[in-house]
C-alpha cells in the first residue's frame, strides 16, 4: 500500500515519504492541503533535544496508525517556518491533531500508547454509540478507563454527558449504551452516567436537590468526570499534575527516583508497590477523597515540599489549599496500616500541615526554586554558569566602579566650589 500511496502523495502535495518509518515529511504546501483528511503532526526543529528523543516513538506511532485514516507526519519548522506560524506553534516539539478546521494540541505524556489512543479518540465522534450486545466485554478488555451513559439519548443528563464528552475527548473515551447492553453493570432504572475504571464501575451520584438545578448538576458532572478520568495509580508528571489538582481530592504521591532507563531500586519499588496496594485494596472507601499516584522524579516533589526529600518518600497534597502533609516516620519503615492511619488523620484534618498558598510560602518557594536551578546549572555546566553570572557581574562592577569614581570626582568639585564660595565670602 505504501508503494502506491507514497509516490501519489509526493506527486500531489510535495511530500517526501520516508518509507521505512511511515512518517510523512511535510513542507509549506501542507498549509493548503491540511483541510483534507485527518493529520497527526509533529512540529519539530532539528536542534531540539526533546524532538530527537521522541523521534523513534513517533515512528512507532506512525506504524500503529498505519492502517487507520490518520496520517502521521512531521514538519521541520526551521525549514518551513510558515507552517509553524500558520498553526501557531510556540514550542518544539508540538504535537497536533488536525481535522479540517479543527486543531487540537496534544498535551499528554509522549508515550506511544498514549498518543495512539489520543489520535484514535479524536478521529471519532466524542460519544460513540454501542449497539452490539458483546461490545461491553470488548470495551472492558481494551480500555483501562471509559465513561458510559445508560438510557434514553435525550434530556438534560444526556446533553450534559455529550458536552463533557467533547470537552474531555482528548483525555478519555465516552460511550452511550442501552440498559440491555449495560445490564451486567447493574445500572439504575433511570438514565445514568458511570465510569468503568480498572475492572470496577462507579456511578455518578448527584444530590436529589441538585437534579432540579441544571447548572449545578452540570458543574457537579464536570467535576466528577474530571476527577474520575485518572487511573487508580497514575504516574504524576509536570504535564498532568495540574489536572490532578483540579480533582479537588487529596493527592497521595509515592516519590521515587527513576534513572535514565526508567529503573528504580528494589527498596523504592517495594515502597511504591506498598502504596499502590493500599488504594487497590480499598478503592470504594478511599477513592472518593484520595487520588493516589507516583512520581519518578523527586524534583517536582521537592518544589512542593520546599526541601530535599529523601527517596522513597510519601507526600500528600491538599488540592484545594495547596498544603501538603509528610509523615513524621521514615516512609521506608511504614506499614500499609501506618499509611492508612496517616491518611485517616489527614482526612480528619488532624495531621500536621505544611506549605500552602500564602505570600511567605510563595517567596520561599521562589527562593528554593532559584537555588535549585542554580545548583543544577552549576552541576550541569560550571563554566557556562560562571560565564552567565560572571560576565554581568563583571560589567556591573565596572559600572559601579565608574559611578562611584564619578561621584568622588563630582564631590571634589562640589567641595572646591564651596571652598571658593567661602573664600569669596
Ligand atoms: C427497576 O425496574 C425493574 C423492572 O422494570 C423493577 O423490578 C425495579 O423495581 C425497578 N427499580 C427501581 C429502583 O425502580
Ligand atoms: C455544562 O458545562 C460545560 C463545560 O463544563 C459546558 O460546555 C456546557 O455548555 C454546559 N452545559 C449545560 C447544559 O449547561
Ligand atoms: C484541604 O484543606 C481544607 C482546609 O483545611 C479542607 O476544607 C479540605 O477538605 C481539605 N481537603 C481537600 C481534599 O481539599
Amino acid at each position: 500500500m505504501n508503494v502506491i500511496v507514497g509516490p501519489f502523495l509526493t506527486f500531489i502535495i510535495g511530500i517526501n515519504v520516508v518509507t521505512s518509518s511511515k512518517v510523512l515529511e511535510l513542507s509549506d504546501k501542507f498549509i493548503d492541503i491540511s483541510g483534507e483528511g485527518v493529520w497527526f503532526v509533529k512540529f519539530y526543529a532539528p536542534w531540539c533535544a526533546h524532538c530527537r528523543r521522541i523521534e523513534p516513538v513517533w515512528a512507532h506511532v506512525a506504524q500503529a496508525l498505519y492502517s487507520s485514516p490518520i496520517k502521521v507526519a512531521k514538519v521541520d519548522c526551521t525549514r518551513f517556518p510558515a507552517v509553524a506560524t500558520h498553526f501557531k506553534v510556540r514550542a518544539y516539539p508540538t504535537i497536533m491533531f488536525i481535522k479540517g478546521e479543527f486543531w487540537h494540541q496534544y498535551s499528554g505524556e509522549r508515550l506511544k500508547d498514549d498518543m495512539v489512543n489520543y489520535a484514535k479518540r479524536m478521529v471519532q465522534p466524542a460519544v460513540q454509540r454501542v449497539s452490539h450486545a458483546d461490545s461491553l466485554g470488548y470495551l472492558k478488555e481494551t480500555h483501562n478507563i471509559f465513561f458510559g451513559y445508560v438510557g434514553k439519548q435525550q434530556g438534560p443528563l444526556w446533553e450534559m454527558f455529550s458536552n463533557h464528552a467533547e470537552k474531555y475527548q482528548a483525555h478519555s473515551w465516552f460511550y452511550a449504551l442501552s440498559h440491555e447492553i449495560a445490564h451486567e453493570l447493574n445500572p439504575p432504572n433511570d438514565s445514568s452516567v458511570f465510569v468503568y475504571k480498572e475492572e470496577e464501575t462507579f456511578y455518578f451520584k448527584a444530590n436529589p436537590e441538585v437534579l432540579e438545578d441544571r447548572e449545578t448538576l452540570n458543574n457537579s458532572l464536570n467535576k466528577w468526570v474530571n476527577s474520575e478520568r485518572f487511573g487508580f495509580f497514575p504516574k504524576i508528571t509536570r504535564s498532568n499534575i495540574n489536572d490532578l489538582l483540579a480533582t479537588e481530592k487529596y493527592i497521595v504521591i509515592a516519590v521515587v527516583l527513576e534513572n535514565k532507563l526508567n529503573e528504580i531500586t528494589q527498596t523504592e519499588r517495594d515502597f511504591k508497590d506498598m502504596i499502590e496496594s493500599i488504594i487497590r485494596s480499598n478503592k470504594q472507601e478511599l477513592h472518593s477523597h484520595f487520588q493516589f499516584g507516583w512520581m519518578g522524579n523527586p524534583e517536582l516533589a521537592n518544589t512542593i515540599a520546599m526541601s530535599e526529600l529523601t527517596v522513597p518518600h510519601l507526600i500528600v497534597l491538599n488540592s484545594t489549599t495547596s498544603h501538603h502533609h509528610i509523615p513524621d516516620d521514615d516512609p521506608v519503615l511504614m506499614t500499609p496500616e501506618a499509611v492508612s492511619l496517616f491518611l485517616d488523620q489527614i482526612h480528619k484534618q488532624v495531621a500536621p500541615t505544611y506549605g500552602g498558598n500564602n505570600w511567605m510560602v510563595h517567596v520561599y518557594r521562589g527562593f528554593f526554586e532559584t537555588r535549585t536551578t542554580l545548583i543544577n546549572m552549576w552541576h550541569g555546566n560550571p563554566v557556562l554558569t560562571a560565564l552567565v553570572f560572571g560576565l554581568p557581574l563583571g560589567f556591573l562592577s565596572l559600572i559601579c566602579y565608574s559611578i562611584c569614581c564619578a561621584d568622588i570626582l563630582d564631590a571634589d568639585e562640589d567641595e572646591e566650589i564651596t571652598e571658593t564660595h567661602e573664600k569669596k565670602d
